[in-house]
């Protein structure tokens, strides 16, 4: 496995965030220009959470969709396995549950939780299926399960500049660091929307649906636990 196909081993993805922790923040808001949060927002609209419902973020990182979830009103733990993307986290909202948990393998019981949420994650499982179940698992029967990912436009004019900037311009920041040859590649192996959603419903979840955002950038996936 390597960055350039988009696939690391589990350990050296945790050591890459772990690693970038610092700058991830304002990495995300010079990237996206500041519209992380409005997906965020419309991620969280589709977890349906309010007061008295248990939220869980899978791979949280330094913790923004946890806190937009927490905003709510529900209960939310954030959990990642990153100590260095966490430790931002906990820094960001000290009164959040943040947890050290691999999301291949979450240490929660079943139908632990009303809603489960992934943003900018999923596409760094080693194995997407299995972090999807695990995703199913701990929401209740009639929860949600919400995906917020890049997904590869296939329409100009942004497909083509999105094929410039991540063919062109960013393998020659890999020179710096791995984690930018890492970001495009996987990025284009992640499933494309129709896929993921049938990967969704394969993992537990109906109503399976998704919304492609951004010019074609941003693809929310949502499903109900079955
Ligand atoms: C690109 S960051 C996204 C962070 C955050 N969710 C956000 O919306 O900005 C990906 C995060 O996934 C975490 N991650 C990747 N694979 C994981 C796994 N198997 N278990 C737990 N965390 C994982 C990384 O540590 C990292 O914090």
């Amino acid at each position: 496995m390597a960055a350039g196909t988009g696939t690391l081993p589990a350990d050296s993805v945790r050591a890459m965030f772990d690693r970038i922790a610092g700058v991830y923040d304002v990495m995300n808001t010079v990237m996206t220009a500041g519209l992380h949060h409005q997906w965020r927002s419309r991620a969280v609209d589709l977890a349906r959470v309010g007061p008295g419902t248990r939220a869980l973020d899978v791979a949280t990182g330094t913790g923004d969709l946890a806190i937009e979830l927490a905003s709510r009103g529900g209960d939310v733990v954030g959990s990642d396995f990153s100590e260095g993307m966490l430790e931002r986290a906990r820094s960001k909202a000290p009164g959040l549950t943040w947890e050290q948990a691999d999301a291949l393998a979450l240490p929660y019981p079943d139908d632990t939780f009303d809603a489960a949420t992934v943003g900018f994650g999923a596409r760094n499982f080693s194995d997407l299926p299995r972090g999807l179940s695990e995703m199913a698992r701990v929401v209740r029967p009639g929860g949600r399960v919400v995906i917020l990912e890049i997904t590869t436009p296939s329409k100009p004019p942004l497909s083509t500049f999105f094929s410039l900037w991540f063919d062109r311009v960013v393998p020659l920041l890999g020179r710096f660091d791995e984690a930018y040859t890492y970001l495009p590649s996987s990025v284009k192996r992640f499933p494309r929307p129709p896929e993921l959603a049938r990967e969704l419903a394969e993992a537990g979840c109906d109503e399976v649906g998704w919304i492609v955002t951004a010019g074609g950038i941003i693809a929310l996936h949502h499903g109900t636990v079955a």
